[in-house]
């Protein structure tokens, strides 16, 4: 089994979708194994934009199997929307190559209304800022083992089971916390998820133990979502999702024996950017920032917020490549940079008053850091026709070098806007 792993290594939204797509080519297999629809993995094929958020990136290539793993939660409802609305965009849906595990944790309606009540009952300070797609009340369900799972729409009396279970609880949140007065009908809820059971049923896994085995031998690329600085365990706690979003966890996600990972690519932009709440030490909120959220069209694809952006944070970066051991780096959106006279990097942080090289992982610390930043120089050519690494500015070859040498992991993807053609390789992967 030959296994590849792009996870990002920022807060998100490096550009993960179009390196997946790109490398899903060479691939028998793309697999999700976190997070849910709070994801926007952006696409562009022959100057269409394609939005996913659920639908593995693989599904642009026919014959290879898309796969959605026991680690992600899934809306079902908003799953067939994805499903229709990219059979509309010409996209060939065939159920045989695009599956569900039967271990999925599902997202209800009843999810996405507690996501929802509980950030607004948050004051500015304390809001995540979450997607409101219900991924956290979700997961929770899971660990209570108040969850429904895929294969539960598959039977009308589990599912009925299963939904009065967790509504009783839900109910009583709703009325005596959040003060709402619109409380979840059992029996309209269960009605509503078995008309949704009926048309998932083609896509969700038949035999699950036969299908994890059939994976042996294949070549499989896990396709992660967010980002490492979100992870539930290493991120920045509270301000991060509710999965593991780093590469160590394709595995539990998927339920693919963890035989080592072939390569592990983080996915990294050339500078960084955060949607939502939380700390986020080398945010510029200067010009040069609103250069970067202009240029790079810094909006999110689910939520169509702004990202906040700001200079390459290297002391966060070292903190992820620290967890996720990284073999190469996908370096996207650095035409973005052209045009500044010198690029900031941050090297370490000073917190109060001491410098240090490492990541604070307790949140008041990481609030208090201030970045220490290296100046190297920038460059002015436009970056989105080249195609060959030697084609790129010295400085931006400099650059380049630099996070390399930071990193200790060698740079072999660059991208250079969002089309399919505009990358570049080193060496080939995959
Ligand atoms: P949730 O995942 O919707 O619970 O949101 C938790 C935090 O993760 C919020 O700050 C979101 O903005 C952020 N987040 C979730 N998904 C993504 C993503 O795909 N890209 C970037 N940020 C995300």
């Amino acid at each position: 089994m030959l296994t590849y792993a792009v996870t990002g290594a920022q807060w998100g939204d490096e550009g993960k979708g179009k390196i997946v797509d790109v490398l899903a080519e060479k691939m028998e297999a793309v697999v999700r194994f976190q997070g849910g629809n709070n994801a926007g993995h952006t696409i562009i094929i022959g100057g269409k934009k394609h939005v996913l958020h659920t639908v593995p990136s693989g599904i642009f290539h026919q014959g290879v199997l898309n796969y959605i793993g026991n680690g992600v939660v899934l809306d079902p409802e908003e799953f067939l929307t994805e499903v229709e609305g990219l059979r509309a965009g010409g996209i060939l849906i065939d159920p045989r190559f695009l599956k569900i595990s039967r271990r999925a944790s599902l997202i209800m309606d009843y999810h996405r209304v507690i996501d929802k009540a509980r950030e607004s009952s948050k004051s500015a300070e304390t809001k995540i800022g979450t997607t409101g797609r219900g991924i956290g009340p979700a997961y929770e369900d899971k660990a209570s083992r108040f969850g429904v799972r895929a294969a539960d729409l598959l039977s009308p009396e589990r599912l009925k089971e299963r939904i009065a279970h967790a509504v009783a609880e839900k109910n009583a949140l709703l009325k005596h916390l959040y003060g709402s007065t619109a409380l979840i009908d059992i029996d309209a809820t269960v009605e509503k998820y078995s008309r949704i059971g009926e048309k998932l049923a083609p896509f969700i896994v038949a035999e699950e133990q036969a299908f994890l085995a059939s994976f042996a031998g294949k070549k499989i690329l896990f396709e992660g979502a967010q980002g490492s600085m979100l992870d539930i365990d290493f991120g920045t706690f509270p301000f991060v999702t509710s999965s593991n979003t780093v590469s160590s966890y394709a595995f539990v996600g998927s339920g693919i024996n963890p035989g080592g990972l072939t390569e592990n690519i983080a996915v990294m932009k050339a500078y960084t950017t955060r949607v939502g709440g939380g700390p986020f030490p080398t945010q510029d909120p200067g010009e040069e920032g609103r250069i970067m959220v202009k240029k790079g069209m810094e909006f999110g694809a689910t939520t169509g917020r702004e990202r906040r952006c700001g200079w390459l944070d290297l002391v966060a970066l070292r903190s992820t490549f620290l967890v996720n051991r990284f073999t190469a780096i996908a370096l996207t959106k650095i035409d973005v940079l052209s045009g500044f006279d010198t690029l900031k990097v941050a090297t370490a942080y000073r917190v109060n008053g001491k410098e240090t090289p490492h990541f604070p992982t307790d949140i008041a610390q990481f609030a208090a850091a201030v970045p220490v930043y290296r100046e190297l120089p920038g460059w002015h050519a436009d970056l989105s026709a080249v195609r060959k690494f030697s084609d790129l500015p010295s400085e931006a070859r400099s650059y380049i070098a630099f996070i390399e040498q930071e990193l200790s992991t060698p740079v072999p993807i660059v991208s250079v806007g969002p089309g399919r053609e505009q990358i570049l390789f080193t060496r080939p992967i995959g």
